[in-house]
């Protein structure tokens, strides 16, 4: 007989039938006369019922907690059933007896720590096993747009000699006997390739030296960084806004289980449409210093003005226009104010900053007079320069942190449970 998944179960489709389920032992609670086991799988979780008459019955009496078993048994609605449904057990085979797993009381009785700790076992639970879900669904409408779009996908190195986002959250590692770097973004190798297929994608890791702990900050993470030539701010913004609307309105339909046992707002979900707000630097900075904020003009954000900034608007905005000093060297200025570059962060609210993008310098000149004014060494970017040098064009391009936006999404209440296995300054065990 066909092993199903129990998500089939719990949806009706067996109901009076014959069926063989494979999990593991999530619960169980003993009487004199009955044994009762909460199966879960990769699906979902059902109650399964075992009488002292049964065969099995020694068996499920030494079966323990995340033991990997198989049942047969008869599948029937029982409204007292955690899922509504019940399986009485004809057989019950372990494959794999557990010993006593270190997890006992799950989530709010153990602490944070011991639960980063074991990370490898938590994963289990039906909390990370939704998360995960939602994770890989994202990622699947994230290729959907922009297959949708005509963007092709690409995959960039991950050594690189020479940083995109500033020495100071290089990793450096032992090349053989040369020095080289964890890349930070792959942006500049999208730009290599837009000369040849003119829009392209990709959704890899990136490794910052982080030493912020924060909850919206990883060591490792995935990043989605599109590229395109022949675009312009206002062309960025639309694909920006177009790929974070499309992503939530498809989980909001595609996830509602998930959502609603995550504990997590769809609505919120359902209300993020197109076109996005966008105000300039120079209006957030307006408006932080009406709120009592003291940030002034030329500098960067922190996480508390991201966030001050972010609750008024409830949802994805832009802020556009930034000054030149605070953005990174490849930025395009303004021609009539090359005081502001083109650059754009998109902010949600509670995590702030989960973009930026922005135009890239597309002129030779000005783009070597930016290399040197900040002090970076010619030779590490000529490559860089070559791309200006042979059949230059306007483009644009941006990275959206994935963690970032599932954190949102999600309502996590830190980025860590948005990756099976976070890296953190302190955390890169398990
Ligand atoms: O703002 P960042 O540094 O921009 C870039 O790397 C550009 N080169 C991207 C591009 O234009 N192709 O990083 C982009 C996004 C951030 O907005 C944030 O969502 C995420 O990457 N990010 C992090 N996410 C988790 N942990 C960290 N330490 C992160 N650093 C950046
Ligand atoms: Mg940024």
């Amino acid at each position: 007989m066909p092993v199903v998944a129990i998500q089939t179960i719990l949806d009706g489709k067996y109901e009076g039938k014959s069926v063989t389920i494979r999990g593991w032992i999530y619960r169980k609670r003993e009487s004199k006369k009955t044994i009762f086991l909460i199966i879960r799988d990769a699906s979902g979780i059902i109650q399964c019922t075992v009488k002292r008459d049964n065969p099995s019955w020694a068996e499920a009496k030494r079966v323990t907690k995340e033991s990997s078993v198989m049942i047969k048994g008869t599948a029937k609605q029982d409204k007292r059933a955690p899922g509504g449904y019940e399986i009485t057990v004809e057989k019950l085979s372990i494959i794999g007896l557990a010993e006593t797993f270190p997890i006992t009381k799950g989530k709010g009785k153990e602490s944070e720590q011991f639960l980063r700790d074991n990370r490898h076992l938590w994963l289990r639970s039906s909390r990370m096993n939704l998360i995960m879900k939602v994770r890989s669904e994202v990622l699947r409408f994230t290729h959907e747009f922009f297959r949708k779009e005509g963007f092709i996908e690409v995959s960039p190195p991950m050594f690189i000699s020479s940083a995109c986002e500033g020495g100071s959250t290089l990793f450096g590692l032992k090349y053989f006997d040369k020095q080289l770097y964890l890349t930070q973004s792959a942006q500049l190798y999208l730009e290599a390739l837009i000369y040849s297929l003119e829009k392209v994608y990709c959704v890899a890791p990136s490794f910052r030296a982080e030493k912020s702990r924060t909850i919206r900050h990883l060591t490792e993470y995935w990043h989605i960084e599109p590229e395109w030539a022949f675009a312009d701010m206002e062309d960025l913004m639309r694909v920006e806004e177009d790929l974070v609307s499309y992503i939530c309105q498809r989980t909001a339909e595609n996830c509602k289980k998930e959502m609603e046992n995550l504990g997590a707002d769809i609505s919120k979900l359902k209300a993020v449409k197109t076109p996005f707000p966008r105000i300039t630097y120079t209006e957030a900075i307006e408006k932080l210093n009406a709120k009592g904020f003291k940030t002034k003009w030329g500098e960067d954000f922190g996480f508390e003005d991201e966030k001050a900034l972010a609750e008024e608007f409830g949802g994805p905005f832009f802020v556009y226009a930034y000054p030149r000093q605070i953005k990174a060297f490849y930025c395009k200025s303004h021609r009539d104010n090359p005081d502001l570059v083109m650059s754009t962060d998109m902010l949600v609210p509670r995590i702030g900053e989960i973009s930026t993008g922005g135009a890239r310098e597309d002129d030779k000149e000005e783009l070597l007079k930016r290399i040197r004014e900040l002090g970076l060494r010619e030779e590490d970017y000529e490559w860089y320069v070559d791309l200006r040098r042979y059949g230059t064009v306007p483009h644009v391009g941006f990275g959206l942190g994935l963690e970032r936006l599932l954190t949102w999404m999600l309502d996590l209440e830190n980025i860590i449970d948005s990756i099976p296995f976070p890296r953190t300054i302190r955390r890169f065990y398990p």
